[in-house]
């Protein structure tokens, strides 16, 4: 079984480049079949999440061709199913906007409620609250999702809860009905514009994406388009964690800074240097970093993604910080992985309040998802000797080269799935 390991203690020094949305490319991707002509889709990243949602794609008929490893061609003229495959399903949380794709386009879609990572209960309540508004039986039976309607019909929804993918799910839909649906309450993620501004370029009709009232006036079919994915903000928030972690200096580029904002005033508030450029963003950490409160909260708040890299960040400032988390209940996971580090944070509800430590001592330690995995990574490199990092398939469902990155900043981490490669690696590093 593959794991990371890390020799801790060197500041991240040099230049990294972030690679495409991996949560935009999700949207993205579902919405590309809702044409017959040829969608080409640029800058995507190459990670897990991505390449089984191509295999979903691909298994319901659609056609895929890899132009390149960041470039795919989609054409979705010959789907021959609108039920998605289980096993797809159970391995990415986001094959739930194949509903709104299929129902949105054929006006029927059957596909098994999601998986994903485990952070908290993740209910469906809104987005199937949407298609029932636009005239869509729902039903669930068997642990699956079957969406049917005569004619889709636009309508006035009201989400009661923030939500990214059910935002995404029903302007899909929405795109192909009849009429001018109004959602309000709804989600303003970059990646919500990233999609919308996609279903525009396939000839939708999509307004307000990025405020909380949008506006979509349903046109007959959708066309082909060339497209190029956002920069993935929360890879970007990554690097940037870790280079304050570990006292570093990193420029890390193609990044869009508005949508790194929350981040940057937080690594700021504790005393990082954050110098923002047109599409590059540079951190330098400080010797001494101060503690700071967060608390998480739908776009422009501060990103539940970043929660985890934040408080790893807070373990080693100065003080008591808190740490609110108040979008999914099961995000502490990390908690007792870093203790094992030498992290001092205790739990309470959705509280975490974090003992600033002077550092932090190698151990082996599981990821249990993938932003705590990312974030025990961050661990490991600012701790004093070596760190193991089980479990990183959950990392790679969503950085793409992590450890190449990280490597080119000077950090000493390998992905290894031997002890022999284990015991070469502390060789090598000394
Ligand atoms: C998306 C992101 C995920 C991120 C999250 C919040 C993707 C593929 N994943 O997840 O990385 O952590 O946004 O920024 O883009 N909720 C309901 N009913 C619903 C839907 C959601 O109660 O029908 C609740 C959830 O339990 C959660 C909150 O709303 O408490 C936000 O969830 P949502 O924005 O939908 O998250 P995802 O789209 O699953």
């Amino acid at each position: 079984m593959e794991q990371y390991i890390i020799k801790g203690g060197n500041p991240l020094v040099g230049d990294v480049t972030v690679s495409g949305a991996k949560n935009a490319a999700l949207g993205i991707l579902a919405a590309s079949i809702m044409t017959n002509e040829d969608v080409l889709i640029d800058n995507l990243p190459d990670v897990k999440d991505i390449n089984v949602m191509l295999e979903a794609i691909q298994e319901i008929g659609a056609k895929v061709e890899r132009v390149d490893r960041h470039t795919v061609r989609i054409n979705g003229g010959h789907i021959k199913e609108v039920s998605v495959d289980d096993e797809f399903i159970r391995r990415i949380r986001a094959s739930y906007y194949f509903i709104g794709a299929l129902l949105g386009k054929y006006k029927s879609a059957q596909v098994p409620l999601p998986g994903g990572c485990n952070i908290g209960s993740r209910p469906i309540d809104q987005h199937i609250k949407g298609f029932r508004a636009l005239g869509a039986e729902v039903v669930i039976e068997r642990g699956t999702v079957f969406a049917h309607a005569i004619d889709l019909v636009a309508s006035h929804i009201y989400l009661d809860v923030v939500s990214v993918g059910a935002t995404i799910n029903i302007m899909m839909a929405a795109a192909l009905a009849e009429g001018q649906t109004i959602l309000e309450n709804a989600a303003k993620e970059p990646h919500i514009v990233d999609v919308a501004n996609f279903l525009n370029s396939m000839g939708a009709n999509i307004k307000g994406a990025g405020t909380d009232t949008i506006r979509i006036r349903g046109v007959d079919h959708l066309h082909g388009t060339e497209y190029s994915i956002i920069p993935d903000q929360i890879e970007a928030g990554t690097f940037m964690c870790a280079a304050a972690a570990t006292r570093g200096d990193v420029m890390i580029r193609n990044v869009i800074p508005k949508h790194l904002e929350a981040i940057s005033a937080k690594l700021m508030e504790i005393g990082c240097e954050v110098i923002e450029f047109d599409d590059a963003v540079r951190v330098v950490g400080k010797p001494v970093q101060r503690h700071t409160d967060i608390k998480t909260l739908p776009y422009p708040g501060f990103p539940t993604d970043m929660q985890p890299q934040m408080a790893v960040t807070l373990s080693l400032a100065n003080g008591t910080s808190m740490v609110t988390e108040s979008i999914f209940e099961n995000r502490f996971k990390y908690v007792d992985e870093l203790a094992r580090m030498g992290g001092c944070i205790k739990v309470e509800g959705n509280v975490a309040v974090i003992d600033g430590v002077k550092g932090f001592t190698g151990a082996q330690v599981n990821a249990p998802d993938l932003r705590a995995g990312a974030a025990l990574v961050i661990a490991g490199l600012a701790a004093d000797g070596y760190t193991v990092v089980d479990e990183i398939g959950y990392i790679q469902r969503g950085y793409e080269c992590f450890e190449e990155k990280l490597q080119s900043l000077g950090a000493m981490i390998e992905k290894v799935d031997s002890d022999r490669e284990m015991r070469k690696f502390k060789m090598k590093v000394g």
